[in-house]
């Protein structure tokens, strides 16, 4: 397939991460559909969890290794139900801009044993993909034949894609600038690391260790290392600011922009 590339929306940009009930970012969602007029070619679009994902899934004790599987089980209509709702607004706002898109919810194809993917046919995919739709993927909760169910992300998204279909090029959309040596919520003056290759690897994951934020799926240094992991399979990885205007733009048209680029 020509040039496929991946996108990743992060929950924390699309929605309003501190509002309950979950509310989506409209004028986020709206902005970044412009944006990606950019691109022409095939395109997957993949969605974080944000609010839609991560306050249902704490409610119902994902990420607490103690929690009973009954419980894990209880929350699957609330946690598919919301993540449902913000994939059609996307999925809208692709439309409205002349981008004709599908969602595809991993929770009716992809099964998970104990938090790991253990089958995700992508034959689906790859037909939509054919019939020139942009798709959209998003975080969910999955059937976990160990846990009951488990919380499967965007980014756990992205590097199975990428590692299953022939993408050339991922761009992971964050509310900041890319990987910087220190958490910049805890440290304002932290340096953003413009590459990360093999000389800078481990000081750059020991420096992730550093962050705040810590969510069901996982904390900086987590993410991080599983970001890594995508440079493996595809040309250019690009950790990026997506609530900035225009960044995503430019690295659509293969345009230098302020990021943290992934090479080994
Ligand atoms: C989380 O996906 C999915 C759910 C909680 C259902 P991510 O972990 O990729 O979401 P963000 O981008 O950090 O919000």
């Amino acid at each position: 397939m020509k040039s496929l590339t991946l996108v990743k929306l992060g929950g924390s940009v699309i929605t309003q991460k501190k509002l309950s009930p979950p509310t989506v970012n409209e004028v986020a969602i709206n902005r970044i559909a412009k944006e990606i007029r950019a691109h022409k070619g095939p395109l997957i679009v993949v969605l974080g969890g944000g609010a839609h994902g991560h306050q249902a899934a704490h409610a119902y004790g994902f990420g607490d290794s103690s929690t009973p599987p009954e419980k894990l089980l209880a929350g699957i209509p609330s946690i598919r139900h919301n993540m449902t709702l913000l994939s059609l607004e996307v999925e809208q706002a692709l439309n409205a801009n002349g981008i004709p898109s599908v969602v595809i919810p991993p929770f009716s194809s992809v099964s998970m044993h104990d938090g790991v993917i253990s089958s995700f046919p992508t034959d689906i995919i790859k037909g939509a993909l054919k019939a020139r739709c942009t798709v959209i993927i998003h975080g969910d909760v999955c059937l976990d034949d160990i846990q009951g169910a488990s919380i499967l992300s965007g980014d756990t998204i992205s590097v199975y894609l990428a590692k299953a279909l022939d993408i050339q090029r991922v761009f992971i959309g964050t509310d900041v600038d890319g990987i910087f040596e220190e958490d910049p919520r805890v440290n304002p003056n932290a340096t953003l690391v413009s590459v990360i290759d093999s000389s800078n690897k481990d000081s750059v994951l020991a420096g992730t260790g550093t962050s705040a934020a810590i969510d069901v799926t996982g904390g900086m240094t987590q993410k991080t290392q599983e970001l890594l992991e995508l440079a493996n399979y595809t040309t250019l990885v690009a950790i990026f600011n997506l609530t900035a205007p225009g960044r995503l733009t430019s690295l659509l048209e293969g345009k230098s922009t302020t990021c943290t680029r992934i090479e080994f």
